[in-house]
Parts: C-alpha cells; structure tokens; sequence
C-alpha cells in the first residue's frame, strides 16, 4: 500500500471548512501584513505556549537570526551550537557575522552534550544556541548552569518543539529568546513559511518588534536602528489560529504513534538493531519526526522506498563539515558523534493520522530488510 513519509491532506480535509472560510476572510479584508490576524496569533500562540512575548515573523530562520540580532551579535562574536541539526541554526549566526562553535552531541538524544560546552568557551564566546532536535528538549537545566557561570545568553532553536516541556517548563521560555518555525511539515505548520520568536524579556521582545519591521521607531517612516522586513502574513496567522487549539491533541497522537512504533519494533524482535531517540528524564516529547538508528541505512532507505515507504535522513553532512564552513578549520572526525548520527539516522513516517497498519507496514518492512 505504500505510506508516505508525511501526510498533510489528512489535516486539511479534516479541517477544511474552517480553514478555508479563515483564508476567505483574511481575502475578505484585504488585510494582507500584520493587522488583527498576527496580533491575535501572537497573543494566543503566547498563551498556549506559556511565554510573556511571542513576535511573529517570516520564518523559522529569520526568527533565530532576529533572537540573536537582539542580543547584539555582530561580526566575530563567537556562538556555541550543535552540528547535529537543520543548517538555519548556524546560519542565523552567520548571517549576523557570528561565528558558530560547534560542539558534540551526546549519542542518544541526539542534542548537544552540555559537559562538552564549557571546552569550547573563549573571550569571544557571547551566547549559547542549544536546538530541541525532532522535538526533544536539550538539557536545559546543564546548559543554562554553563551559561550563567560564564555571563553568555541562550536562545532555543525550537523550530521543531512546540509543545515540547522541560521539568514542566515550555520551550520557547527555557532561555533567553527562542525561535519557532512554522513550515508546513512541523507540527504546526503555516500554508508557506512563518516563523515566531518568543521570550520572557521584555527588552528582547521590544527590540525584536523593531527589528522584523527595519527598525521603524519612534514613529512611521523614522528609524533609530537598521532592521530587515520579517513579518508573518495575516494569512499564515489566520491559517495558524484554526490550527492552534488541536496542536495538544496532534502532539499526544505523535507521542502515541511513536510509542507504537516502539512497541511494534519490539515484538518483531528487532529491538537489538534499531534504537529510537532516547528522552531525558524530566523532558516531554513533540515527536517532531521518528529518527531512528539501524544497520546498513543506506541499503535500508532503498529497501524501504522501494516499497513506497517514504523516508528520509535527517540530517546526511553535519554543519561542520559544509563547505560553507571550510574556513573554521574543522577537519572530518572532530565531532565524532554527529558524523556517527549522519551515517546511521533514518526519519521514518510519522504524522498525526498515520496509522496502525501503515506503521506495521514500515515495521514489516523493515523486518524483512534487516531478516535478509
Ligand atoms: C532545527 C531547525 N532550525 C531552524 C529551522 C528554520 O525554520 P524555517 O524553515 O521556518 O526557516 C528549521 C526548519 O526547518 C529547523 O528544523
């Protein structure tokens, strides 16, 4: 039968009516860039997430790049962050001038090691960008102790955890600033790009509002700083709104999914060759994407896809090792964990909807992958 590797048509029909009469009335009003579409996004979204400020712009990348603008990073500022990751996390630093510092991650979770942080802090290092990587929290607790120890700010990359908690606390107010995406594939996801940054400073929230509109303050057409135009279209908000209230029970059924997922990977007895993305104790889940481990997972991709099982690696070159990086010197097998998770990592299918017999679908196959 075949599963894709993520199935957003579900969602739409399920919603559909609502969405598009949301859409209709944004055409309605003709009230395209900011308005009271992206006010009562933000206000809502900052409430669901928990957090005093939620600034909503283009997208997830411009999001991390207006956290860390805000917090002053210009050319030669050293910024520590994980290879192991999407390439907007250091290309918001870069962006800005900054320079990322990359560091390892701890194998299991996939995140950032935090006892591996404080080796790579120099008189140049302003800040910390830890990212909650398919939807599990960093450790935070280790990572915020590093950082006041040494007067650095962190930001979250969150594009891939709304939701996801720490110790009870949200991401997106486990820092500094936070940044979230708003792609269509994430769990919650916009009808082009979009992006939030989110933080309990209000200094941080006045300056990212200036920022994402080129710096227009005191009043229209004047301004006091340079900024860029990142702002979140009355559509994009209007669509996020209907979407919003079933993000809870979209997340919860991840979180099941994946569980089956477990449970089915077990019975097949295929336990000792795959392993999942481990949890801290302490962390909540959004079960952004399935990554596991496995044998042979190039030979496994084809196999899979064959089938018409949607797959994907997530990610294949760590961002050290990019050739847009060549310049910090860092040379093949320095971040011998991240190069390990790129040879090994396979995304699986995973949405809201999938269901039982698709995941034993992917389960089956990848049984007869591993039997053969
Ligand atoms: C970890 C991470 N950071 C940043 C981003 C950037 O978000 P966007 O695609 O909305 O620019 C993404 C999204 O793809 C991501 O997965």
């Amino acid at each position: 039968m075949g599963v894709p590797l993520l199935d957003l048509k579900g969602q739409y029909a399920a919603l559909k009516d609502e969405l598009d009469a949301a859409a209709a009335g944004v055409v309605e009003a003709q009230y395209f860039i900011n308005g009271p579409q992206v006010t009562a996004f933000q206000d809502e979204v900052a409430a669901w997430i928990g957090v005093e400020h939620a600034i909503g712009c283009a997208s997830g990348s411009d999001a991390l790049m207006l956290a860390l603008w805000a917090l002053g990073v210009g050319p030669g500022d050293e910024v520590v962050t994980t290879p192991f990751t999407f390439f907007a996390t250091a290309g918001a630093i870069s962006r800005l001038g900054g320079v990322p510092v990359f560091v390892d991650i701890e194998p299991d979770t996939f995140n950032i090691d935090p006892d591996a942080i404080e080796a790579a802090i120099t008189p140049r290092t302003v800040g910390i960008l830890p990212v909650h990587l398919f939807g599990v929290c960093a450790d935070m607790d280790r990572i915020n102790a590093v950082a006041r120890k040494h007067g650095l700010w962190v930001v979250e990359d969150a594009a891939q955890a709304i939701g996801a908690t720490w110790k009870g606390r949200p991401a997106g107010a486990l820092g500094d600033a936070a940044g979230f995406s708003f792609f269509p594939s994430k769990n919650l996801g916009a009808w082009g790009d979009g992006g939030l940054v989110t933080t309990t400073r209000d200094d941080l929230a006045t300056t990212v509002g200036r920022l994402r509109s080129h710096g227009n303050f005191p009043r229209k057409y004047h301004h006091a700083i340079v900024g860029c135009n990142s702002r979140l279209d009355a559509l994009q908000a209007a669509v996020l709104r209907v979407k919003l209230p079933h993000l809870a029970a979209w997340n919860e059924a991840r979180r099941q999914a994946w569980a089956r997922y477990r449970a089915l990977v077990a019975d097949a007895g295929l336990g000792d060759r795959i392993t999942f993305q481990s949890v801290p104790d302490g962390a909540v889940p959004i079960v952004h994407q399935c990554v596991i481990r496995l044998p042979r997972r190039d030979d496994a991709m084809a196999f899979l896809k064959d089938r018409g099982i949607g797959c994907a690696i997530y990610y294949p070159l760590a961002l050290h090792r990019q050739a847009c990086y060549a310049d910090l010197g860092y040379a093949d097998g320095s971040m011998p964990r991240s190069e390990q998770a790129t040879r090994d990592v396979l995304g699986l299918p995973i949405f809201p909807e999938i269901s039982e017999a698709q995941q034993s679908e992917v389960v089956g196959a990848l049984a007869e992958f591993l039997g053969g």
